[in-house]
């Protein structure tokens, strides 16, 4: 059964908390026909969570998701299909930097870290993708985001000046690069549907990925997702920017 009086049904994965759950109350908030389906790995995370935006009178809900599960994606996408019979916005945005800025920290195994965080960051993202290609594309207007980072820049990381050039995260740094090839992949494979396909750096904000360490707030972090998860049909594709304009690759 679809539920036509909703204008978009947007999924946020790793909504929880952080810039996911900024980005679900922003959106819930500044779009009213929306209705935000909050992606959480833990259900009772969730659904204290999507009650926090309950109470604030916003259109979303919990759903259980972990994105490095495929029976996780696969029941999410189920119940997706069967409640609403498409989805408009996925935001891939649940993510992990068990490295960054640990250059000291003793971890298990190199391999072990590098699995963990791709696990997470992009097979992840993939996996998600994939599962929900068949509700977005019951879609009219289908906008996919990607929740990357300006440390997955490779212009940055080549120019010894470049920006966060001294910033350690060897795994998370290679994640968000390939996070961007995917995501480009995507972008040109629906380009021709129509569909608006891009990755937001959110830039340096302060959640419990950074130990509450951040330049803007947890609503500037949420703002450019928030923007191309709305883009018309004149919107861009396979850009790559923050809330200030267009990053280098
Ligand atoms: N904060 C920054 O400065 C910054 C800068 C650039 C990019 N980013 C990116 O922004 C995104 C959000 O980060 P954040 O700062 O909001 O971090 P955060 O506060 O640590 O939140 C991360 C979210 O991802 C979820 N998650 C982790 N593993 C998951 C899994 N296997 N399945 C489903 N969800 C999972 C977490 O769920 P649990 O609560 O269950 O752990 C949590 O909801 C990430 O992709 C990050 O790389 C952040």
């Amino acid at each position: 059964m679809s539920s036509p009086s909703f204008t978009a049904i947007a999924l946020i994965t790793g909504a929880n908390k952080g810039i996911g759950f900024a980005i679900a109350r922003q959106l819930a908030k500044e779009y009213p026909g929306y209705h935000i389906l909050m992606g959480s790995r833990d259900p009772e995370r969730g659904a204290n969570a999507a009650a926090t935006l309950q109470n604030e009178g916003l259109s979303v809900e919990a759903i259980t998701l972990d994105v490095t599960d495929d029976a996780s994606i696969a029941t999410a996408a189920r119940a997706v299909q069967s409640k609403f019979g498409r989805l408009d916005v996925l935001i891939n945005n649940a993510g992990v930097a068990l490295d960054l800025g640990k250059q000291d920290a003793m971890f298990s195994s190199t391999r072990a870290i590098f699995e963990e965080t791709f696990s997470v960051n992009l097979f992840g993202a993939a996996a998600v993708t994939e599962a929900f290609i068949p509700l977005l594309e019951h879609s009219s207007a289908a906008r996919i985001v990607f929740v990357t980072s300006d440390l997955g820049s490779l212009a940055f990381r080549a120019d010894p000046q470049g920006r966060d050039h001294h910033v350690y995260g060897p795994a998370y740094r290679c994640s968000k690069a390939a996070l961007n090839m995917l995501a480009l992949g995507y972008a040109h494979r629906f380009r021709d549907r129509g569909w608006k396909v891009n990755m937001d750096n959110p830039g340096f904000t302060p959640t419990d990925m950074t130990g509450g360490r951040g330049t803007g707030t947890l609503e500037d972090g949420a703002r450019n997702s928030v923007r191309l998860a709305t883009l018309g049909e004149d919107g861009e594709t396979g850009t790559y920017s923050e809330k200030e304009g267009v990053l280098p690759w």
